[in-house]
């Protein structure tokens, strides 16, 4: 038998209504439309209103995905969700979309590697796909940045958003799906991008709640530097890996942290702007949500045998390269 590839046979995303631009933002804390966009890139991000949690957003992306592919809920195998706000520490996210949108006969988990969660989940299902065990495989990523976003700080409250995004992936045996990867960890880089108290650690008490302890710290130099220099070596190193040129690659999928971070890591591939998927000015960073968002906006400029890389650094930190073919033509797909 032939080796089994696991192919996206499907994307969809779902985003909240509410826009906060940086005009709104500058009502907030003390900055300006013109150094937001200069210094990231972002123009606007979207806001879960009202008492919902990261599971409104997953079942919402779910469900339209399950619709869109004309696939069964009963027929899923398993469903992966990647996060770092789940609606709670136990029980899993993933669990709760499932029961949301009616899938029955699937098991799953919570994958946690902040902004590197979708790619890490994606290989993770592709290796459960590869296997031949599972047909269908839901691969979700969502994230209410909202919730653990510190609206008085000025320097990180810019940056995140409210997103969820998913993928439907399917076993084949033709030359397309996840082909590679190459991942990376390193813990020593925990101390410059993480959440101080809510953890078993750091119970939540009143003193972490009044030292506002519950949201995103972020000392931003030292993980800007990081990025750059990670997510640009790991997409070099697979283009090398595969014989990939800028001809030959049709797109990247950067997580959309920076928009600097992304120009930095399109010039070190030799990448003109046009083959590289950049949504960061409407949804800023939505963590897990961000690379699948991308694909679910492109999708009708796929075609299939598309070469894409996708790339993310994240807290942690996590970083790494993910070498994908693209299995279908997304035109009129969307
Ligand atoms: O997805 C996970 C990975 N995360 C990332 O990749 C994010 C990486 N880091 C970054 O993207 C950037 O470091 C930031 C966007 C967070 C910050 O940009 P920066 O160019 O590194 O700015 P900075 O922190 O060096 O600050 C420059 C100045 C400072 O003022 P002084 O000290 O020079 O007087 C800041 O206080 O800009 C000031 N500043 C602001 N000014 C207006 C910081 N935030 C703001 C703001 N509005 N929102």
């Amino acid at each position: 038998m032939r080796k089994l590839h696991a192919a996206i046979t499907g994307v969809h995303a779902w985003v909240p209504g509410y826009r906060l631009t940086n005009d709104e933002l500058a009502t907030m804390v003390d900055t300006s439309d013109e150094w937001i966009m200069q210094r990231i890139g972002i123009k606007e991000r979207r806001i879960l209103k009202g008492e919902h949690g990261t599971s409104y957003m997953g079942a919402r992306a779910v469900r339209g995905l399950l619709e869109k592919t004309g696939t069964s809920p009963d027929d899923v195998d398993m469903l992966l969700c990647a996060t770092v706000t789940p609606d709670r520490l136990f029980p899993a996210t993933s669990n709760i979309i499932c029961d949301k949108v009616g899938i029955k006969n699937a098991w799953g988990y919570d994958v946690n590697a902040a902004c590197s969660g979708f790619l890490f989940t994606l290989q993770t299902a592709a290796e459960f796909v590869e296997s031949g065990k599972y047909k269908k495989v839901v691969v979700v990523g969502a994230d209410k940045m909202s919730a653990i976003t510190d609206y008085t700080d000025r320097t990180t409250c810019p940056l995140f958003g409210d997103a969820a995004a998913a993928v439907l992936l399917e076993p084949t045996e033709e030359e397309v799906g996840v082909m590679d990867h190459i991942f990376h960890v390193d813990g020593s880089g925990r101390k410059y991008l993480y959440m101080k108290a809510g953890g078993s650690l750091r119970p939540p008490s009143h003193e972490t709640v009044e030292n506002r302890e519950h949201f995103v710290y972020q000392d931003g130099k030292v993980v800007f530097k990081f990025a750059v220099s990670r997510m640009a070596d790991v997409s070099v190193e697979m283009m090398k890996k595969h014989d990939l040129t800028p001809e030959t690659l049709d797109w990247l999928v950067p997580h959309q942290a920076n928009m600097r971070i992304i120009e930095a890591t399109a010039k070190r591939m030799g990448l003109p702007r046009e083959k590289v998927m950049i949504n960061i000015q409407n949804y800023g960073n939505t963590t897990t949500a961000t690379i699948p968002l991308c694909l679910y906006e492109w999708e009708d400029k796929l075609k299939k045998g598309d070469n894409l890389i996708l790339a993310a650094f994240g807290g942690g930190f996590t970083w790494g390269s993910l070498y994908l073919k693209w299995a279908y033509d997304g035109k009129n797909r969307k």
